[in-house]
């Protein structure tokens, strides 16, 4: 039995002072049996730890650098991130991969080092539109999985959460239809079989992401192989949020 797992992805929206308003509102409103996330600014993190203190809302961090410290410019790191008390940290999400050039090799790095810290990774990947009209979709994901996942070990994959995102639904209304985000989930497990064994993959969790909100949560988590969901928009407004986890 896979626990559900929904997280908010803010991005790069909320001050602080935004952050523990939306936090406090949500905290007093979780689901026993749905692990619920929020992936805040890194700014926010320490004063949202705070306000998490003896609730069961889980902290996630957006991105990290794989090296614990050095000259790296504006980056954070997983001893930074330890140090706070993240719980999660989003890996590879398909805004950084466009935008600030991840790769399947970084991702792969980043992996390794939020396990190494015991910061639970949500490795996303996804497929951009060009790609599914293509009929490209599975080659593509698939690569991904089997990059991002190169040399980790079977015992490592229990703390590892996926978060399969198509680009062309994200931000844009338009979601996957419920058949198209099973078929890519139940494909995302059967690599991650391939790879390991049917008992990984049948632990591991896997969420849909892309244009969640209120009014197709239900339809979503009742998929077999859906796990639970990464939310942008929705996930920034406490009413719609707060729907959302009791799916
Ligand atoms: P939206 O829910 O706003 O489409 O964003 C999805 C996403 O990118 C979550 O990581």
């Amino acid at each position: 039995m896979r626990t559900p797992i929904i997280a908010g992805n803010w991005k790069m929206n909320k001050t602080i002072e935004e952050a523990i308003h939306i936090v406090n509102e949500i905290k007093n409103s979780l689901i026993e049996d749905v692990e619920t996330v929020v992936c805040v600014p890194f700014t926010s993190l320490k004063e949202v730890k705070k306000e998490l203190a003896g609730t069961k809302l889980k902290l996630g961090a957006q991105n990290m650098h794989w090296e614990e410290s050095g000259a790296f410019t504006g980056e954070i790191s997983p001893l930074m991130l330890k140090e706070i008390g993240v719980d999660y940290v989003i890996i590879g999400h398909s805004e950084r991969r466009q935008y600030f050039n991840e790769t399947d090799e970084t991702v792969n790095k980043k992996i390794k080092a939020a396990l190494k810290h015991n910061i639970i990774p949500i490795v996303c990947v996804g497929e951009t539109l060009e790609q599914r009209e293509a009929n490209m979709e599975n080659e593509i994901v698939k690569a991904q999985i089997v990059k991002a996942f190169e040399d980790i070990e079977a015992e490592e994959m229990a703390n590892i959460v996926v978060a399969y995102e198509p680009i062309w639904a994200i931000g844009t209304g338009k979601t996957a239809t419920k058949e198209e985000a099973n078929d890519m989930i139940s494909f995302i497990r059967k690599t991650i079989m391939d790879k390991y064994d049917k008992e990984i993959s049948d632990k591991i969790r896997i969420q849909y992401g892309g244009s969640v909100k209120p009014s197709n949560i239900s339809e979503i988590m009742e998929q077999s192989d859906i796990d639970g969901a990464l939310v942008g928009g929705a996930s920034l407004k406490p009413d719609e949020f707060i729907k959302l986890i009791s799916f």
